[in-house]
């Protein structure tokens, strides 16, 4: 199992275990963390499922695809660090990952 924290707005944190080969969306949502809402299930295809990648993470977790960096535009206050969780998948290396949950999403 691989640790993955999300950090509400208002700084509470979550953390959950992930399943290896599931993303970080899916462990979003199976944890009910709430600003996760993915309403495309993960086809990459609606934008609410962005987070911010933690500064400590962001190598680690790597750039987005041509195809998320568009559906990107669609997302709020969108920044350097954020991704759709639902391209981010869960492995050994992203244990302890951190990432940040919008104020505001789709
Ligand atoms: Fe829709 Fe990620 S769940 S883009």
């Amino acid at each position: 199992m691989t640790k993955i924290v999300y950090v509400e707005p208002n700084g509470n944190a979550i953390e959950t275990e992930a399943v290896n080969g599931s993303t970080v969306m899916e462990t979003a949502i199976m944890n009910g963390v709430p600003g996760i809402v993915a309403e495309c299930g993960g086809a990459c295809t609606c934008a609410t499922c962005h987070v911010y990648v933690d500064d400590a993470w962001t190598e680690a977790v790597g750039g987005p695809s041509n195809m998320e960096e568009d559906m990107l535009d669609f997302a709020f206050d969108v920044k350097t660090a954020s991704r759709l969780s639902c391209q981010i998948k869960v492995k050994d290396e992203l244990d302890g990952l951190i990432v940040h949950v919008p104020a505001r999403q789709g």
